[in-house]
């Protein structure tokens, strides 16, 4: 499903144009598109019917409220990382029963307010949290349901700075502990083991990371079995990459359950899945307005009114997301880094990006839906951009601009 498209030169969401949406609420501005959300996650409930399992959206890709309960209403499961997604999810309608928890650093208020809401599984990443979770648990005079997060030490073949399933990285518990952990939580009367779970990186276009970490995990369950510890549910991260440009091709997610199908054979296993990128990423764009254009020697650049504070994926991995005029107008095409009002170099949306424009004229970022709203700041004391998502003749707003005053309204003269 294409979320934007062009109609007549001009950039379409639905039966919204973006250009209408940008005079309406203002610029920058991050639009999404609710039939496209929608359609991707539905995409992993057709590859997986037949098997049982637990879609758990990765609420850290993008957490607006209005995001997480259209899923919610779809019956959409949640991972979240923090106390504060825990009360997003529960704040836009989705059920704590649906809810896993992952992370590698759970305080141990975090852990209480899991128990509290009755969430359906903690992923347990050390011993040391596996100690904790039992305390917590047992002074709740509850039992905790854990999986433990592996790390099979398989290369994601992605950035490094989105590859979290190589024993450098800091995440999960070595393949050569990790029996040793199940047995060490199995004697703990406040855990009950439920799961395994493992996420290996983040933008994965190819299977063959997938294949390999589910053949190790299951290896793993097959041995606890052999010991007594029967596992109910195999969770495997999430990961599914899209493409961020043409001549990338987006994870085949039919091809994936069966990957993840076919390496779980017979057994009774309940699968989840924690895709966060691929279920909101192209549901997105970011809207933002051309302020000046300007030369530096032979060096063209579009000054616009986003920036790294908004979207800062470009600068922190030097990440490339496609930058296209709303709309088709008759300009000169010249070649221009698009950059933001930042006093940073940092400070870009694209490089080297050949556009027709003219001051005032508006671009749309692409591929915006996922780690862009959420990681944006107030760097510069810029406020943080609206959101509004489009559903058919309707756009809604579904966060404000910030108020440049409430950005510094907790901070204090001294006296
Ligand atoms: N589960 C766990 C435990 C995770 O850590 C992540 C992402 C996901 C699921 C969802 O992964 P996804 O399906 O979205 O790839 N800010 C980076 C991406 C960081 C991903 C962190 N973990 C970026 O902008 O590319």
């Amino acid at each position: 499903m294409t979320a934007f498209y062009r109609q007549s030169g001009s950039m379409m969401s639905d039966r919204k144009s973006l250009s209408s949406l940008a005079d309406e609420f203002g610029t920058p501005l991050y639009v999404y598109n609710r039939g496209a959300i929608e359609h991707a996650w539905q995409e992993f409930e057709t590859a997986l019917q037949g098997h049982r399992h637990l879609i758990c959206y990765a609420v850290k890709a993008n957490s607006n409220l209005a995001i997480l309960n259209i899923l919610a209403r779809l019956g959409s499961g949640f991972d979240i990382v923090s106390v504060g997604e825990l009360r997003r999810v529960l704040a836009a309608g989705g059920q704590a029963d649906r809810i896993v928890f992952s992370g590698v650093g759970k305080s141990a208020a975090e852990m209480a307010a899991g128990l509290e809401a009755g969430i359906r599984c903690f992923n347990v990443e050390s011993d040391a949290e596996l100690d904790r979770l039992a305390e917590v648990a047992a002074a709740h005079g509850v039992v905790a349901p854990v999986s433990l997060r592996i790390n099979p030490d398989v290369d994601a073949q992605t950035h490094p700075y989105i590859s979290t399933g190589l024993k450098e990285n800091k995440f999960g518990i070595g393949m050569s502990h990790a029996m040793d952990s199940y047995r060490r939580g199995a004697e703990h009367a406040s855990l009950a083991i439920k799961g395994i779970d493992c996420h290996i990186g983040s933008q994965l276009t190819r299977l063959s990371p997938y294949a390999d970490a589910v053949a190790l995990l299951i290896d793993m369950v097959d041995r606890l079995a052999d010991e007594g510890i029967r596992l109910s549910h195999l969770d495997v991260g999430g990961g599914q990459g899209i493409a961020y440009s043409e001549d990338e091709a987006s994870l085949d997610i039919g091809a994936w359950a069966d990957c993840v199908i076919q390496g779980i054979g017979d057994r009774d296993l309940e699968i989840m899945v924690e895709p966060g990128r691929y279920v909101v990423g192209q549901a997105g764009v970011l809207l933002t307005r051309v302020e000046y254009l300007k030369n530096n020697e032979d060096r063209h650049f579009a000054v616009v009114d986003a920036a790294m504070n908004d979207l800062i994926r470009p600068a922190l991995y030097s990440a490339w997301q496609a930058i296209e005029e709303v709309e088709t107008l008759p300009r000169e095409s010249q070649v221009y880094d698009v950059v933001g009002p930042i006093c940073e170099s940092a400070d870009f949306l694209g490089k080297q990006r050949s556009l027709a424009i003219a001051q005032d004229d508006l671009l749309c970022v692409r591929s915006a839906g996922a780690y862009a709203a959420v990681m944006s700041s107030n760097y510069n004391t810029r406020a943080r951009a609206a959101e509004v998502m489009v559903d058919g003749d309707d756009a809604h707003l579904v966060r404000a601009r910030e108020n440049i005053e409430d950005l510094f309204a907790n901070e204090y003269l001294l006296p």
